[in-house]
């Protein structure tokens, strides 16, 4: 008895499928994940896959991805049961060698139809081939039976009816019919996203260079001339075919280095990502009074990017360097950080190094150049009156300007722990005062236009 596994996540489809197939004879296995279906898969030998293309955590199309990457169940004959009418679905379907499609919902006949062609059909490729003279489509199917699997129909409009329920490896097409012609078939068949792929052999008698030329220009792998020999019309598929084997393959190849390429980028980018925060958990644990210190100035100096229009790989790179703009108080003594009475002007200097000791600490991460600028220069003042360099104006780089208001705000919006948080009023009094000043005036604009949307003085630490 012919076993049949059904992976659909809905409990409801799945039932009636069953039934149906149950009734019918065959001996059928249900599940509604893709997962569990693929261990079923490997546990138990099937014969055949109904496979449900919409599904949460992994969709039909995964599934078969996997299932066709694992050579002891690679070639399992599978049938999608498909709501969804889109074609790019279809289309990655039919790259991935499966040849039918049933739409949902679906009839008992056409799923028992479907189902029986599925297990008549064998691993041959399918040629179909379109001729509107009886004679030459018997002829035509003569020469290709024998090593091909023959589906003929005899009109374009016949094709594209075809075309809607299955796949064909190859389309052989006769150019002279009346309504819609060969050429005409041709430009409709490429419009189907799924059947953009399928190579397509003209046939004719005609001996007329120009059309001929012009059929491989629009894109036709092939033409043969009627009356033609069998055998070197086989061959000539079967060449073809070869290389249309090769070439899904590469494509196949390709997509699968790509996802394996892109999920290591993302690997990296995670890592990077944790590096970066846990180094910013090392900056703050270094002052006590500053919990929290250097995510919030990140997030702050996000928004400000974002506000300003940066792009969102700039926005990233702000809120890194934002994040470690600190970094250089890991190379400065822990009395002096968190001394709460007030620094003699040595401890000042002391304290002043740790943007050029963050500069020369973050220098190192070459792959993020961006990251010491904000370290080095988040000091600074706008009328020139900072440090380190006693830079002014559009001189000191922008991610410095922006980490510079987005630092002064939480130092005044967040508790120390010899003082409460400064009250929203002051501290907008005091962006407003340094605009100009301390303070590039559009980024305190910014600043100041975050404040007044922040009614409820929220945007602070807590
Ligand atoms: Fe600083």
């Amino acid at each position: 008895m012919e076993r049949i596994l059904i992976i659909d996540d809905e409990p409801m489809n799945l039932k009636l499928t069953k039934f149906i197939l149950d009734n019918a004879g065959y001996e059928v296995v249900t599940t509604e994940s893709g997962i569990s279906g693929i261990e079923l898969l490997q546990e138990i030998p099937f014969d055949l896959l109904l496979l449900d293309i919409e599904m949460p955590e992994m969709d039909g199309l995964e599934v078969l991805r996997r299932v066709r990457n694992i050579p002891e169940i690679a070639k399992i004959k599978v049938i999608f049961l498909t709501a969804s009418n889109s074609k790019s679905d279809l289309s990655d379907a039919a790259r991935l060698h499966a040849a039918r499609f049933i739409q949902k919902p679906c009839l008992p006949d056409v799923l028992l139809r479907t189902v029986r062609e599925a297990f008549e059909e064998t691993t041959a490729s399918l040629l179909l081939i379109v001729d509107d003279e009886p004679m030459s489509r018997a002829l035509t199917r003569n020469a290709f039976e024998s090593q091909f699997r023959v589906e003929c129909v005899a009109s374009g409009r016949d094709a594209l009816n075809f075309l809607e329920q299955a796949v064909p490896d190859m389309i052989l097409m006769d150019l002279y019919m009346p309504g819609m012609d060969g050429l005409d078939t041709f430009r409709e068949i490429r419009k189907l996203e799924h059947c953009r792929h399928i190579p397509i052999i003209f046939t004719t008698a005609a001996e007329d260079n120009e059309t001929e030329l012009e059929l491989f220009r629009a894109g036709a792998v092939d033409f043969i001339r009627k009356p033609f020999i069998a055998e070197i019309a086989r061959e000539r598929v079967k060449r073809i075919l070869e290389l249309k084997r090769l070439q899904n393959f590469l494509h196949e190849e390709v997509d699968r280095r790509t996802a394996q390429y892109m999920e290591s980028a993302r690997k990296v980018q995670r890592l990077t990502k944790q590096i970066i925060f846990a180094l910013a958990g090392a900056i703050d644990a270094k002052d006590a009074y500053t919990n929290g210190h250097s995510s919030r100035v990140a997030g702050y100096s996000r928004e400000i990017a974002r506000r300003i229009g940066k792009d969102p790989q700039e926005i990233e790179d702000i809120y890194y360097a934002a994040m470690l703009h600190d970094v250089g108080k890991i190379g400065i003594p822990r009395e002096i950080i968190s001394k709460t009475s007030s620094l003699t002007e040595e401890e000042f200097e002391v304290i002043r190094e740790h943007t050029v000791k963050g500069e020369k600490i973050l220098r190192t991460i070459s792959e993020l150049p961006r990251l010491s600028i904000g370290a080095r220069w988040h000091h600074e003042r706008y009328d020139g009156g900072g440090y380190p360099d006693g830079l002014s104006g559009r001189d000191i780089p922008e991610i410095a300007r922006i980490i510079c208001v987005a630092d002064c705000y939480d130092a005044m919006s967040s508790n120390r722990c010899y003082r409460a948080a400064l009250s929203q009023r002051i501290v907008r009094d005091e962006i407003a005062r340094g605009r100009g000043t301390q303070f590039d005036p559009d980024m305190a604009d910014i600043m100041l236009q975050m404040i007044d949307e922040d009614t409820g003085y929220r945007m602070r630490e807590h």
